[in-house]
Protein backbone atom coordinates (compact mmCIF):
# COMPACT_ATOMS: atom_id res chain seq x y z
CA UNK A 1 0.00 0.00 0.00
CA UNK A 2 1.51 3.51 -0.85
CA UNK A 3 0.03 7.14 -0.16
CA UNK A 4 0.88 9.79 -2.30
CA UNK A 5 0.69 13.14 -1.17
CA UNK A 6 0.19 15.90 -4.73
CA UNK A 7 0.04 19.80 -4.22
CA UNK A 8 -2.51 22.50 -5.49
CA UNK A 9 -0.59 25.80 -6.86
CA UNK A 10 -0.74 29.09 -7.04
CA UNK A 11 0.40 30.66 -9.64
CA UNK A 12 2.86 33.97 -8.83
CA UNK A 13 2.40 35.64 -12.06
CA UNK A 14 2.46 34.00 -15.85
CA UNK A 15 -1.34 33.60 -16.16
CA UNK A 16 -2.87 32.71 -19.41
CA UNK A 17 0.61 32.42 -21.11
CA UNK A 18 0.94 28.50 -20.94
CA UNK A 19 -1.05 27.64 -23.97
CA UNK A 20 1.04 30.39 -26.01
CA UNK A 21 4.27 28.70 -24.38
CA UNK A 22 5.46 31.83 -22.82
CA UNK A 23 6.72 31.99 -19.34
CA UNK A 24 4.86 31.27 -15.92
CA UNK A 25 5.96 31.34 -12.16
CA UNK A 26 3.96 29.31 -10.35
CA UNK A 27 3.97 27.09 -6.51
CA UNK A 28 2.96 24.34 -4.92
CA UNK A 29 1.10 25.05 -2.10
CA UNK A 30 0.48 23.30 1.40
CA UNK A 31 -3.25 22.41 0.13
CA UNK A 32 -3.69 19.13 -1.63
CA UNK A 33 -4.66 15.68 -2.45
CA UNK A 34 -3.62 12.34 -0.66
CA UNK A 35 -4.03 9.23 -2.42
CA UNK A 36 -3.91 5.52 -0.84
CA UNK A 37 -3.80 2.88 -2.85
CA UNK A 38 -3.03 -0.69 -3.16
CA UNK A 39 -3.07 -3.15 -6.28
CA UNK A 40 -6.33 -4.51 -7.09
CA UNK A 41 -6.32 -8.18 -8.38
CA UNK A 42 -10.14 -8.39 -10.30
CA UNK A 43 -8.52 -6.09 -13.34
CA UNK A 44 -10.62 -3.02 -11.55
CA UNK A 45 -10.15 0.17 -10.33
CA UNK A 46 -12.03 1.21 -7.45
CA UNK A 47 -11.85 5.07 -5.68
CA UNK A 48 -13.31 6.10 -3.04
CA UNK A 49 -13.85 9.94 -2.74
CA UNK A 50 -14.02 11.49 0.59
CA UNK A 51 -14.85 14.77 -0.99
CA UNK A 52 -17.50 13.33 -3.31
CA UNK A 53 -18.32 10.34 -0.62
CA UNK A 54 -18.65 7.58 -3.38
CA UNK A 55 -16.23 4.92 -4.59
CA UNK A 56 -16.59 4.47 -8.71
CA UNK A 57 -14.60 1.92 -10.61
CA UNK A 58 -13.93 0.97 -14.02
CA UNK A 59 -12.10 -1.31 -15.98
CA UNK A 60 -9.55 -0.99 -19.58
CA UNK A 61 -12.92 0.47 -20.92
CA UNK A 62 -11.34 4.10 -20.07
CA UNK A 63 -14.78 6.14 -21.37
CA UNK A 64 -15.78 9.45 -20.29
CA UNK A 65 -18.67 9.63 -17.82
CA UNK A 66 -18.70 13.38 -17.37
CA UNK A 67 -17.43 12.59 -13.35
CA UNK A 68 -14.44 13.17 -11.05
CA UNK A 69 -13.16 9.45 -12.08
CA UNK A 70 -12.54 11.16 -15.38
CA UNK A 71 -9.15 12.66 -14.39
CA UNK A 72 -7.99 8.69 -12.70
CA UNK A 73 -9.00 7.43 -16.42
CA UNK A 74 -7.79 10.20 -18.27
CA UNK A 75 -4.16 9.56 -16.56
CA UNK A 76 -4.39 5.52 -17.62
CA UNK A 77 -5.64 6.87 -20.85
CA UNK A 78 -2.20 8.78 -21.12
CA UNK A 79 -0.16 6.26 -19.66
CA UNK A 80 -1.54 3.60 -22.34
CA UNK A 81 -1.15 6.18 -25.00
CA UNK A 82 2.61 6.04 -24.51
CA UNK A 83 2.78 2.18 -24.85
CA UNK A 84 3.42 1.72 -21.46
CA UNK A 85 1.10 -0.39 -18.77
CA UNK A 86 -1.05 1.07 -15.42
CA UNK A 87 -1.77 -0.88 -12.82
CA UNK A 88 -5.32 -1.34 -11.58
CA UNK A 89 -5.47 -0.47 -7.61
CA UNK A 90 -8.33 -0.15 -4.96
CA UNK A 91 -7.84 3.57 -3.66
CA UNK A 92 -9.18 6.36 -1.54
CA UNK A 93 -8.78 10.32 -2.16
CA UNK A 94 -9.18 12.80 0.59
CA UNK A 95 -7.57 16.25 0.79
CA UNK A 96 -8.15 19.81 1.86
CA UNK A 97 -7.90 21.48 -1.73
CA UNK A 98 -11.56 23.03 -2.96
CA UNK A 99 -12.36 21.83 -6.31
CA UNK A 100 -13.05 24.35 -9.19
CA UNK A 101 -11.51 27.21 -7.04
CA UNK A 102 -7.88 28.26 -9.16
CA UNK A 103 -5.91 25.96 -7.39
CA UNK A 104 -5.45 23.20 -9.58
CA UNK A 105 -7.58 20.65 -7.83
CA UNK A 106 -7.57 18.39 -11.20
CA UNK A 107 -3.72 18.84 -11.79
CA UNK A 108 -3.19 17.77 -7.76
CA UNK A 109 -5.44 14.80 -8.57
CA UNK A 110 -3.91 14.12 -11.68
CA UNK A 111 -0.47 13.93 -10.40
CA UNK A 112 -1.28 12.14 -7.45
CA UNK A 113 -2.61 9.22 -9.86
CA UNK A 114 0.53 9.31 -12.21
CA UNK A 115 2.91 9.10 -9.23
CA UNK A 116 0.95 6.12 -7.87
CA UNK A 117 0.96 4.60 -11.52
CA UNK A 118 4.92 5.44 -11.50
CA UNK A 119 5.54 3.52 -8.35
CA UNK A 120 3.31 0.39 -8.80
CA UNK A 121 3.23 -0.19 -11.96
CA UNK A 122 7.43 0.85 -12.52
CA UNK A 123 6.51 3.13 -15.14
CA UNK A 124 10.22 4.44 -15.04
CA UNK A 125 8.94 8.09 -15.87
CA UNK A 126 10.42 11.33 -14.88
CA UNK A 127 9.03 14.50 -13.34
CA UNK A 128 8.73 15.82 -16.80
CA UNK A 129 6.90 13.08 -17.93
CA UNK A 130 4.51 12.69 -15.27
CA UNK A 131 3.35 16.42 -15.86
CA UNK A 132 3.16 15.35 -19.83
CA UNK A 133 0.01 12.47 -19.00
CA UNK A 134 -1.87 14.82 -17.02
CA UNK A 135 -1.40 17.33 -20.56
CA UNK A 136 -2.50 14.26 -22.92
CA UNK A 137 -5.07 13.41 -19.95
CA UNK A 138 -6.90 16.91 -20.12
CA UNK A 139 -5.72 17.83 -23.52
CA UNK A 140 -6.96 14.45 -25.19
CA UNK A 141 -9.17 12.38 -22.87
CA UNK A 142 -11.17 15.43 -21.22
CA UNK A 143 -10.58 17.36 -24.21
CA UNK A 144 -9.55 20.59 -22.44
CA UNK A 145 -6.77 22.46 -24.28
CA UNK A 146 -5.21 23.69 -20.87
CA UNK A 147 -1.38 24.37 -20.89
CA UNK A 148 1.00 22.60 -18.64
CA UNK A 149 1.52 25.08 -16.09
CA UNK A 150 -0.83 23.38 -13.33
CA UNK A 151 0.79 19.80 -13.53
CA UNK A 152 4.42 21.41 -14.24
CA UNK A 153 3.29 23.49 -10.43
CA UNK A 154 2.37 20.04 -9.37
CA UNK A 155 5.41 18.13 -9.44
CA UNK A 156 8.09 20.10 -9.52
CA UNK A 157 7.59 22.29 -6.91
CA UNK A 158 9.61 23.13 -3.71
CA UNK A 159 9.80 24.34 -0.50
CA UNK A 160 10.66 27.98 -0.31
CA UNK A 161 10.25 28.36 -3.85
CA UNK A 162 8.74 29.32 -7.11
CA UNK A 163 9.35 27.22 -10.24
CA UNK A 164 10.19 29.78 -13.36
CA UNK A 165 9.52 27.98 -16.38
CA UNK A 166 9.75 28.47 -20.13
CA UNK A 167 6.89 26.78 -21.18
CA UNK A 168 8.28 26.49 -24.74
CA UNK A 169 11.34 24.15 -23.63
CA UNK A 170 10.36 23.49 -19.95
CA UNK A 171 13.42 24.65 -18.74
CA UNK A 172 12.86 26.02 -15.73
CA UNK A 173 14.45 27.37 -12.31
CA UNK A 174 13.96 27.26 -8.84
CA UNK A 175 13.41 31.14 -7.34
CA UNK A 176 13.80 31.71 -3.37
CA UNK A 177 10.57 33.53 -2.26
CA UNK A 178 11.93 36.00 0.50
CA UNK A 179 11.22 33.93 3.51
CA UNK A 180 9.57 37.25 4.88
CA UNK A 181 6.77 37.14 3.01
CA UNK A 182 3.47 34.72 2.62
CA UNK A 183 1.05 34.26 0.19
CA UNK A 184 -2.58 34.96 1.36
CA UNK A 185 -5.12 32.76 -0.86
CA UNK A 186 -8.93 33.90 -1.07
CA UNK A 187 -11.23 31.85 -2.60
CA UNK A 188 -14.52 33.63 -3.64
CA UNK A 189 -16.93 30.89 -3.63
CA UNK A 190 -17.36 30.87 -7.06
CA UNK A 191 -16.93 27.85 -9.25
CA UNK A 192 -16.31 27.65 -12.00
CA UNK A 193 -14.05 25.29 -13.77
CA UNK A 194 -11.78 25.20 -17.00
CA UNK A 195 -14.23 23.30 -18.67
CA UNK A 196 -16.18 26.29 -19.64
CA UNK A 197 -16.09 27.48 -23.11
CA UNK A 198 -14.50 30.97 -21.71
CA UNK A 199 -11.38 29.39 -21.31
CA UNK A 200 -11.05 27.54 -24.69
CA UNK A 201 -11.99 30.94 -26.45
CA UNK A 202 -8.74 32.45 -25.24
CA UNK A 203 -6.96 29.51 -26.43
CA UNK A 204 -8.33 29.52 -30.14
CA UNK A 205 -7.99 33.94 -30.26
CA UNK A 206 -4.24 33.55 -28.85
CA UNK A 207 -3.37 30.47 -30.87
CA UNK A 208 -5.08 31.82 -33.94
CA UNK A 209 -3.02 34.84 -33.75
CA UNK A 210 0.40 32.89 -33.05
CA UNK A 211 -0.40 31.46 -36.55
CA UNK A 212 -1.26 34.74 -37.91
CA UNK A 213 2.07 36.03 -37.07
CA UNK A 214 3.81 32.71 -38.02
CA UNK A 215 5.58 32.06 -34.59
CA UNK A 216 5.27 29.40 -32.23
CA UNK A 217 6.00 31.14 -29.09
CA UNK A 218 4.30 34.29 -27.47
CA UNK A 219 8.20 35.06 -26.12
CA UNK A 220 8.89 35.88 -30.26
CA UNK A 221 6.18 38.21 -30.50
CA UNK A 222 7.53 42.21 -30.59
CA UNK A 223 4.70 44.69 -29.44
CA UNK A 224 4.47 46.08 -33.22
CA UNK A 225 3.48 43.43 -34.57
CA UNK A 226 0.46 43.05 -33.00
CA UNK A 227 -1.12 45.47 -35.66
CA UNK A 228 -1.19 43.00 -38.32
CA UNK A 229 -3.78 40.88 -36.13
CA UNK A 230 -7.45 41.96 -35.51
CA UNK A 231 -8.45 43.66 -32.85
CA UNK A 232 -9.07 40.75 -30.63
CA UNK A 233 -6.43 38.89 -31.28
CA UNK A 234 -4.19 41.97 -30.50
CA UNK A 235 -5.71 42.53 -27.33
CA UNK A 236 -5.56 39.35 -26.40
CA UNK A 237 -1.63 38.67 -27.39
CA UNK A 238 -0.76 41.94 -26.16
CA UNK A 239 -1.98 40.89 -22.85
CA UNK A 240 0.25 37.84 -23.25
CA UNK A 241 3.49 39.35 -24.10
CA UNK A 242 3.24 42.28 -21.50
CA UNK A 243 2.49 38.79 -18.80
CA UNK A 244 5.79 37.65 -20.09
CA UNK A 245 8.02 40.21 -19.31
CA UNK A 246 6.08 40.88 -16.14
CA UNK A 247 7.05 37.08 -15.17
CA UNK A 248 10.79 37.99 -16.03
CA UNK A 249 10.32 41.25 -13.80
CA UNK A 250 8.63 39.44 -11.01
CA UNK A 251 11.17 36.65 -11.34
CA UNK A 252 14.18 39.10 -11.06
CA UNK A 253 12.70 41.35 -8.30
CA UNK A 254 12.34 38.29 -5.69
CA UNK A 255 15.40 37.15 -7.00
CA UNK A 256 16.92 40.52 -5.19
CA UNK A 257 14.03 40.05 -2.25
CA UNK A 258 12.82 43.36 -3.71
CA UNK A 259 8.66 42.27 -2.54
CA UNK A 260 7.62 45.88 -2.90
CA UNK A 261 7.78 45.57 -6.82
CA UNK A 262 7.32 42.18 -7.21
CA UNK A 263 3.77 43.14 -5.46
CA UNK A 264 3.26 46.49 -7.61
CA UNK A 265 4.17 44.00 -11.53
CA UNK A 266 1.37 41.23 -9.22
CA UNK A 267 -1.35 44.22 -9.18
CA UNK A 268 -0.35 45.45 -12.67
CA UNK A 269 -1.69 41.85 -13.81
CA UNK A 270 -4.50 41.48 -12.19
CA UNK A 271 -5.56 44.87 -14.10
CA UNK A 272 -4.12 43.82 -17.45
CA UNK A 273 -5.98 40.36 -16.91
CA UNK A 274 -9.04 42.47 -16.36
CA UNK A 275 -9.31 45.13 -18.87
CA UNK A 276 -7.62 43.31 -21.77
CA UNK A 277 -7.75 39.55 -21.14
CA UNK A 278 -11.06 39.99 -19.69
CA UNK A 279 -11.07 36.54 -17.44
CA UNK A 280 -12.15 38.55 -14.25
CA UNK A 281 -15.35 39.08 -11.88
CA UNK A 282 -16.25 41.78 -9.63
CA UNK A 283 -15.66 39.58 -6.46
CA UNK A 284 -12.07 39.02 -8.09
CA UNK A 285 -11.64 42.69 -8.54
CA UNK A 286 -13.00 43.29 -4.67
CA UNK A 287 -10.41 41.26 -2.80
CA UNK A 288 -7.06 42.72 -5.24
CA UNK A 289 -8.79 46.49 -4.09
CA UNK A 290 -9.35 45.50 -0.41
CA UNK A 291 -5.82 43.67 -0.24
CA UNK A 292 -3.82 46.08 -1.93
CA UNK A 293 -5.65 48.76 0.00
CA UNK A 294 -4.92 46.78 3.75
CA UNK A 295 -1.53 46.22 3.68
CA UNK A 296 -0.43 43.68 0.78
CA UNK A 297 2.07 44.32 -1.50
CA UNK A 298 0.37 43.34 -4.27
CA UNK A 299 -2.57 40.61 -5.21
CA UNK A 300 -4.19 39.37 -8.55
CA UNK A 301 -6.46 36.97 -9.64
CA UNK A 302 -5.01 32.86 -9.45
CA UNK A 303 -5.73 30.13 -12.36
CA UNK A 304 -8.02 30.74 -15.15
CA UNK A 305 -9.80 33.33 -13.63
CA UNK A 306 -13.83 33.66 -13.97
CA UNK A 307 -14.06 33.25 -10.03
CA UNK A 308 -11.98 31.22 -8.08
CA UNK A 309 -9.13 32.31 -6.54
CA UNK A 310 -7.27 35.34 -6.09
CA UNK A 311 -3.77 35.91 -3.89
CA UNK A 312 -2.59 38.59 -1.98
CA UNK A 313 1.65 38.86 -1.52
CA UNK A 314 1.94 40.00 2.21
CA UNK A 315 4.43 40.37 5.52
CA UNK A 316 4.96 36.75 6.97
CA UNK A 317 2.33 36.70 9.72
CA UNK A 318 -0.22 39.29 8.23
CA UNK A 319 -2.14 36.96 5.63
CA UNK A 320 -4.26 35.56 8.57
CA UNK A 321 -6.14 38.90 9.34
CA UNK A 322 -5.81 40.53 5.87
CA UNK A 323 -7.98 36.89 4.82
CA UNK A 324 -10.16 37.61 7.68
CA UNK A 325 -11.08 41.15 7.03
CA UNK A 326 -11.14 40.65 3.23
CA UNK A 327 -14.04 38.12 4.00
CA UNK A 328 -15.74 40.35 6.46
CA UNK A 329 -16.55 42.89 3.79
CA UNK A 330 -17.00 40.39 1.05
CA UNK A 331 -19.43 38.74 2.25
CA UNK A 332 -21.73 41.97 3.24
CA UNK A 333 -21.38 42.48 -0.95
CA UNK A 334 -21.61 39.39 -2.46
CA UNK A 335 -24.02 36.46 -1.77
CA UNK A 336 -21.14 33.71 -2.04
CA UNK A 337 -19.02 32.09 0.60
CA UNK A 338 -15.66 32.72 0.77
CA UNK A 339 -12.51 30.74 2.46
CA UNK A 340 -9.49 31.91 2.95
CA UNK A 341 -5.72 29.86 3.22
CA UNK A 342 -2.23 31.19 4.32
CA UNK A 343 0.95 29.40 2.20
CA UNK A 344 4.28 29.63 1.41
CA UNK A 345 5.74 27.61 -1.12
CA UNK A 346 5.79 23.47 -0.87
CA UNK A 347 6.86 20.46 -2.30
CA UNK A 348 5.94 18.71 -5.14
CA UNK A 349 3.65 15.22 -5.59
CA UNK A 350 5.75 12.31 -3.84
CA UNK A 351 5.34 9.12 -1.97
CA UNK A 352 4.88 9.70 1.52
CA UNK A 353 4.81 6.23 3.03
CA UNK A 354 5.03 2.69 1.94
CA UNK A 355 3.96 -0.38 3.14
CA UNK A 356 3.78 -3.74 2.55
C1 LIG B 1 -5.77 26.84 -16.00
C2 LIG B 1 -5.07 25.90 -16.98
C3 LIG B 1 -3.58 26.25 -17.11
C4 LIG B 1 -3.39 27.74 -17.41
C5 LIG B 1 -4.22 28.61 -16.45
C6 LIG B 1 -4.18 30.07 -16.80
O1 LIG B 1 -5.26 26.65 -14.71
O2 LIG B 1 -5.20 24.57 -16.56
O3 LIG B 1 -2.97 25.45 -18.08
O4 LIG B 1 -3.69 28.03 -18.74
O5 LIG B 1 -5.58 28.20 -16.40
O6 LIG B 1 -2.90 30.59 -16.62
Amino acid sequence: MITVRSPGRVNIIGEHTDYALGYVMPMAIQLGTTFTAEPSLDGRTCIFSEAMKEELCFGDELVREGKWIDYVKGVYYAIRSRGLRYMHVSGRLSGDLPMSSGLSSSASLEMAIAVAQNELARLGLSRLDLARLGVTAENEFLGIPSGILDQFAAVMGKEGRAVFTDTETLNYEYVPVPEDVEFLVFHTGIRRAVAGTEYSDRVKVVKSALRALGVSSSKYVREEQLSRLNELQRKRLGYVIRENSRVLAVRDALRSGDVVTAGKILTEAHWDLARNYEVSVPELDFFVEFATSHGAYGARLTGAGFGGAAIALVDRGKGEQLGREAEEEYVRRFPHRPQHWVVTPAEGARVIDVRP
